[in-house]
């Protein structure tokens, strides 16, 4: 089984960190920055709604929409919706300097959109991160420019891991058909807990007890699959005998138009409409 990684990586960040929008997103990455060692009086957060738990964190010297002169942040979190974007990010260069790391998380917004609004020279890491995020179980796969140095790399990935694994792409492209596995992903496999529950019913199974065995199937196997050392071709190959009741439905799963070409369909579609989304 996986051993936990190290959760204190966060005391040895030194400056300010300011964070643009404690949203769903925004608060989990906070929760996750703290538990990982970082101070309140280290961070400032720019939130027009903010909620109970900043509020509190504003009395233990967390700055909350701070005022009058500013001074230039080590990292900006960008985690505003990105329709908000083109509003919120010009007044963000009056933090940036030539040290500043800029780490955006907007869905669809890349690295050029970004550059317009930002001094020339800028580092900027975009990430694209998913929903489990919000129980730090998140993977965000992340492109950087090539302002970003080694250290601001490593940053942020230390800031992204507190919401979960972080992978890096070298090609800014790829990251439509990231949108469409991984950031869009959790949707499928809510999907399949909806389909395996309506498929129990239509089986004889009571609507509630159905409902109940096809969610705990998934996040348990989900569970399975996050502890294990093993792939997911071996664990399903280990639940599988010759001729038995799982086998009768892995050939129908696995048969012509099963899941593989379903999904290749889907992702495909998902890709295509994050091309179109980014413009
Ligand atoms: N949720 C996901 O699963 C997911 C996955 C991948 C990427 N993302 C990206 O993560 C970002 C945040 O998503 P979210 O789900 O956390 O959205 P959210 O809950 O709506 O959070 C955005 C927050 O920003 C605040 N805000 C609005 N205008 C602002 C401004 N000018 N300055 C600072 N803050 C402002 C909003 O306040 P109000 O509510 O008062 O407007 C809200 O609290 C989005 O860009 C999204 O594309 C999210």
């Amino acid at each position: 089984m996986k051993k936990p990684t190290n959760q204190k990586v966060l005391v040895r960040f030194n400056g300010a960190l300011l964070l643009v929008g404690a949203g769903k997103m925004g608060s989990a990455m906070l929760d996750g920055w703290l538990a990982r060692g970082l101070k309140p009086k280290q961070i400032a957060v720019i939130e027009p709604h903010a909620g109970k738990a900043v509020k509190a964190l504003a009395r233990r010297g967390l700055k909350l929409n701070p005022k009058g002169k500013v001074d230039a942040a080590t990292a900006i979190v960008i985690a505003v919706k990105p329709q908000i974007a083109s509003g919120a990010v010009p007044q963000l260069a009056a933090h940036v300097d030539k040290n500043t790391l800029v780490l955006s998380i907007m869905a669809g917004r890349t690295i050029g959109f970004l550059e317009k609004f930002l001094p020339p020279g800028t580092a900027i890491v975009r990430a694209m991160p998913n929903t489990p995020a919000a129980i730090g179980r998140g993977i965000s796969v992340a492109a950087a420019n090539a302002n970003v140095s080694a250290r601001q790399r490593k940053q942020a990935s230390e800031l992204l891991a507190a919401i979960g694994k972080v992978e890096w792409i070298g090609d800014e492209a790829l990251m439509d058909a990231v949108t469409a596995l991984s950031g869009s992903g959790p949707a499928y496999v809510f999907l399949l807990a909806e389909a395996m529950a309506s498929a129990g019913i239509a089986a004889g199974l009571p609507p509630a007890l159905a409902t109940r065995l096809a969610r705990e199937t998934v996040a348990g196997s989900g569970e399975l699959l996050h502890r294990s050392d093993l792939d997911a071709a071996t664990l399903r190959e280990n639940v599988t005998s010759p001729g038995g009741t799982t086998a009768a439905a892995l050939d129908v799963l696995m048969g012509p138009d099963g899941f593989d070409q379903l999904l290749t369909r889907a992702i495909a579609a998902a890709t295509q409409r994050s091309r179109e989304l980014a413009g």
